[in-house]
């Protein structure tokens, strides 16, 4: 029987850990699969997606710069895809394109079940407005903490999407409020930056007053890019954590979806970690 194809699409895409890791929930759930990498020219997306359609592919999952296109050209899509304005995931099914976001659950996966932090009632501050905070604040809000600040240079981003959730909010019994970065308040349980402000060498664009002690200080990037941001949390006497397991979640999340079968992220995490040199 042929195998069942994946793949990650993206540009670039050779520093991609996608590969490895849905590879590895394969062996590990002993389902017979290929997943590879495909480097997609910015104006082929449409196009690529429809090739891999056509050799018989059964899903994928999207990253930079495609995730708002692969919502717009999928025949459904899920509510917090909707929500999120973006989809990591898609799957061919029966002639359909079925789209998908699991970014924010996996970021909140990671949070409760890797670092053993339940959200419900606590303070989120959630740093950027930009796409990858979109694709986790609708997760961010069912997991029921008590409050979330969303804070934002550009405040107007950050009330657009405040203004998109609130109804969830209010729903789920959550206290949302936008704020500009320079006017932030109070102090919090759990900070996620999703911001890009480390990637241009600008630093942490916020006080330190904002961590409560031993408050967790959560980058959603690994590697370089969240170095920066995890320095100084330590720094500060917070709890540091990069975003890797959250890439780990999200992905555990596509293979269920996929397959029907839960990985075991954590293992699978704790495998990168030493891969990357990390453990
Ligand atoms: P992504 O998909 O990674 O979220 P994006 O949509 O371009 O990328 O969003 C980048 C986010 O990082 C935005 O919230 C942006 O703030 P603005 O909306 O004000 O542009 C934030 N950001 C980028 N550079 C920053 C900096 N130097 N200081 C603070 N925030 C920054």
């Amino acid at each position: 029987m042929p195998l069942d194809h994946y793949c990650v699409m993206g540009h670039p895409i050779s520093h991609s850990r996608s590969p490895w890791i849905h590879t590895r929930f394969a062996e590990l759930t002993g389902q017979a699969l290929v997943y590879q990498a495909r480097d997609i020219a910015l104006d082929h997306f449409a196009h690529s997606v429809q090739s891999f359609v056509d050799e018989g592919g059964r899903g994928c999952n999207i990253t930079v710069p495609f995730k708002f296109q692969a919502a717009a050209l999928a025949s459904h899509t899920s509510e917090r895809a909707l929500l999120a304005g973006a989809c990591n995931v898609l799957t061919f099914q029966d002639g359909q394109v079925l789209a998908d976001n699991t970014d924010g659950l996996g970021l909140v996966n990671d949070i409760e079940r890797n670092l053993q932090l339940p959200l419900k009632a606590r303070r989120v501050l959630l740093l950027g407005a930009g796409g990858a905070a979109a694709g986790v604040l609708g997760p961010l809000i069912q997991a029921q903490p008590s409050h979330i600040t969303v804070a934002n240079r550009t405040v107007s981003k950050a009330s657009a999407l405040v203004a998109r959730h609130q109804a969830l909010a209010t729903l789920q019994n959550t206290e949302l409020l936008a704020l500009d970065l320079q006017a932030l308040k109070g102090d919090f349980d759990v900070i996620i930056n999703a911001t890009a402000s480390s990637l241009q060498g600008a630093g942490v664009p916020v006080a330190a007053n904002v961590l409560k002690p031993g408050a967790l200080a959560y980058d959603m990037m690994y590697g370089a890019g969240a170095q920066a941001f995890l320095d100084w949390a330590r720094q500060h006497g917070a709890q540091p954590s990069d975003g890797l397991g959250m890439l780990v979640e999200q992905a555990a999340e596509a293979f269920l979806i996929w397959r029907g079968v839960r990985p075991p992220a954590a293992q699978v995490l704790a495998e990168l970690r030493l891969v990357l040199g990390q453990a």
